[in-house]
């Protein structure tokens, strides 16, 4: 009577007793969960939680592993549709190719949660569950901007996968706090003709940004990072060393990239960033050879993609705030924010907070 409109809950009292009375939605076998790669340790960090989350909620859900193929996660997807799940939780190999997954999810009258990157060109996508991944590339930035003094300094700049939206939005979100200090003299870039041939412009479009990310792109891979940064600083001269600034993506490359910068005996001191606060980095910046990490609280993405799914279970709409634009829609986003980390404040962060266990490293007490 109320739900179809006939009359209107506010002429009634005692309804709310009526609607928490109600069975909670079933979740078992509706959602399916697919991640990108079990090759980067962040993956593994967000099946954890998942699973975490999951147990701890009573709830039941697949969790597929694509393998870093595109081909493998739309087997995946399919595998999924044919279970009849009713909700997917997605986060792309490749942020283009996997529209197909998702327009087949669409065509089975699944709702699409896109997660953690977002699936570019195509309307498939209902919603997308993400860090606030500018915010996270402007705080790589800052750490580097606030760490140098005088002019001249060496900065050596590296990014994410091109297949990978993320890698824009970081970069992007480091170039508005470095260019700036670019273009004043602060830093000199030393690894990238793109990027210095650009490094007037303030804002750059998304084709500038793929110029330079082809140059600089670790393909969010460890080997890739640490070839590419020899092959740097093999044709850098012991004047483009000294005391190097260094952008590293995420974590994961940051400690390949840190160990080649660590090993050339022109460089004097080196400060890299990082992401995703995984546990070899925070031992890395207790030893002082990672500068910072951004630490994106994965316990709040996958209680954030979990309640969007049992919303859409239940027939809700999920509670965004903002969107982003895919390529071809505004995909309507829930956003979480990110936390800069270095040795000043990785015990607040991630040990007093529950995180990690301090009995994880050696030399936090
Ligand atoms: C990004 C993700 C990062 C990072 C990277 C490598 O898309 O947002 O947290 O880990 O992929 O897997």
């Amino acid at each position: 009577m109320i739900d179809s409109g006939y009359y209107q809950a506010t002429d009634f009292t005692g309804l709310d007793a009526l609607e928490s009375s109600k069975a909670p939605v079933e979740v078992g076998g509706k959602v399916g969960i697919v991640l990108p790669t079990k090759d980067e340790p962040r993956w593994i960090q967000d099946e954890t939680r998942f699973r975490d989350a999951l147990k701890a909620a009573g709830y039941d859900a697949e969790i597929l592993f694509s393998q870093g193929s595109s081909a493998k996660e739309q087997e995946n997807v399919e595998a999924l549709i044919t279970k009849g799940v009713k909700v997917l939780i997605i986060c792309p190999q490749d942020g283009t190719a996997a529209a197909a997954a998702a327009d087949a999810a669409k065509k089975a009258g699944i709702k699409v949660i896109s997660y953690d990157r977002l699936i570019r060109e195509t309307d498939a996508v209902d919603y997308y569950v993400t860090f606030d991944s500018k915010a996270v590339g402007a705080q790589q930035g800052q750490y580097l901007v606030d760490k140098a003094t005088g002019k001249g300094n060496p900065l050596y700049l590296y990014a994410g996968a091109a297949s990978d939206n993320n890698a824009f939005v970081f970069f992007d979100g480091a170039w508005s706090v470095l260019q700036p200090k670019i273009a004043d003299g602060t830093f000199v870039i030393k690894n990238s003709s793109e990027a210095v041939a650009l490094q007037g412009k303030a804002t750059l479009t998304r084709d500038e940004q793929a110029k330079i990310i082809g140059q600089v792109t670790t393909n969010w891979d460890f080997n890739t990072a640490k070839n590419l940064t020899e092959a740097n600083l093999t044709s850098a001269t012991a004047a483009d060393k000294g005391n190097v600034f260094v952008l590293a993506p995420n974590d994961g490359t940051a400690r390949a990239i840190a160990d080649s910068f660590g090993s050339d005996k022109d460089v004097k001191s080196y400060l890299v960033t990082g992401q995703d606060a995984e546990k070899a980095s925070i031992q890395y910046i207790v030893d002082g050879k990672q500068a910072m990490t951004v630490f994106k609280d994965v316990r709040t993405l996958v209680k954030d993609a979990i309640g969007a799914a049992v919303a859409l279970l239940e027939g809700k709409t999920p509670t965004a705030k903002g969107s982003y634009n895919n390529g071809k829609i505004d995909v309507p986003a829930i956003q979480s924010p990110v936390v800069s980390v270095d040795k000043a404040n990785v015990k607040a962060t991630l040990i007093d907070s529950g995180y990690y266990q301090a009995t994880d490293f050696t030399g936090i007490k």
